[in-house]
């Protein structure tokens, strides 16, 4: 077994998943305004770090997606982020990616940037620490899009940067997200992103990246949010699982969804359900942000002081999506 191989099931054997936690300090400082407290390092530092030292951490969480300000910081405890994360018994992660940009011909469309340096700032991320690595590519559904050229061009450099990062001794998590925004049906969302993994794979063989040691971070399949069809469960597991049969490698170790705007209930449930009914020989796991973080951000910006109780917050819903990640969820379970 290769050492990228080893990693990727390291974070996500045994029904555990990933915390995303790698927000931009802009999107950072949106979360945070909506709890009403102010989007400071320190305060940015202090809710991350609470959530770092959960429990839920050793059994939960085999990695964590940190953004550049947290990997360089330091723990009240006087720790380094990475290493705080690696005595919990979880892997730190990065994302090196610098955004995603108006695609020139294509003005309604983004292309992801950050692929120039990349080396550079890898060899810096391994040495702080990091194991894993994350790029997100975004694709909207409209009338024409993803266009071929978006498709094309985010797969093109989804490709770059995980060669790359192979080069560095690191796992790419490889992000192709199709937005949920939208009046589109869960068909619609079916066929783009087959189309939008297809030819993520196609590029990634082309530039002779080990698809044993990488990890896909697709969106599950549903329904637009603005679709007066709201997708049910089993459509969801149906359809998403039909999607990454029929498009995703055999070699690929794990599959880790990330939440794409659901709730914490909903994405837990899609989850349990497509775990439920998986016969496919992927991990299906979780790499949430919104649904890992929503309720503990809620707890703790009420009571900043309150450590513990923000933890006990963020624990449960870890350990609900590690049981659904084996199938093993239930509402009984949720609700005691
Ligand atoms: P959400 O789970 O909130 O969609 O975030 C996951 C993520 O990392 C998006 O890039």
């Amino acid at each position: 077994m290769s050492e990228l191989n080893k990693i990727a099931l390291e974070i996500l054997g045994n029904g555990k998943g990933i915390l995303a936690a790698d927000e931009s300090t802009g999107t950072m400082t949106k979360r945070l305004d909506g709890v009403n407290v102010p989007s400071t390092p320190e305060n940015r530092l202090l809710f991350r770090e609470t959530l770092f030292s959960s429990s839920s951490m050793s059994n939960c969480i085999g990695g964590v997606i940190l953004y550049d300000e947290t990997i360089k910081q330091i723990s009240s405890k006087k720790k380094k982020i990475p290493e705080l994360i690696a005595d919990m018994g979880s892997h730190p992660g990065i994302k090196v990616d610098t955004g995603a940009k108006v695609l020139a011909g294509s003005s309604k469309e983004k292309i992801t940037e950050g692929l120039d340096g990349l080396r550079v700032r890898l060899k810096e991320y391994y040495k702080l620490g990091a194991k894993f690595t994350k790029w997100r590519g975004v694709y909207n559904i409209a009338k024409d899009n993803p266009s071929k050229l978006s498709i094309h061009s985010n797969a093109h450099a989804l490709a770059r940067y995980s060669a790359l990062v192979q080069e560095s001794n690191m796992v790419p998590i490889v992000e192709p997200e199709v937005l949920m925004e939208g009046d589109h049906s869960a068909k619609d969302c079916y066929q783009k992103t087959s189309e939008v993994i297809k030819k993520c794979f196609e590029e990634l063989i082309l530039h002779k990246v080990d698809l044993k040691g990488i990890i896909l971070k697709p969106n599950m399949i549903l329904a637009g949010d603005k679709s007066k069809n709201k997708s049910s469960n089993e459509e969801v597991s149906e359809l998403t699982l039909k999607c990454l049969k029929n498009s995703v490698p055999s070699e690929v170790p794990g599959i880790a969804f990330l939440s794409g705007g659901q709730s914490e209930i909903e994405a837990t449930e899609n989850l349990n359900l497509i775990n439920k009914n998986n016969t496919t020989n992927f991990i299906m796991s979780y790499s949430y942000g919104r649904a890992l973080q929503q309720s503990a951000l809620k707890f703790w910006s009420k009571n900043i002081k309150d450590i513990e109780g923000t933890q006990k917050v963020f624990n449960h819903r870890a350990n609900m999506n590690t049981l659904a990640a084996q199938g093993k969820w239930s509402k009984e379970i949720e609700s005691h």
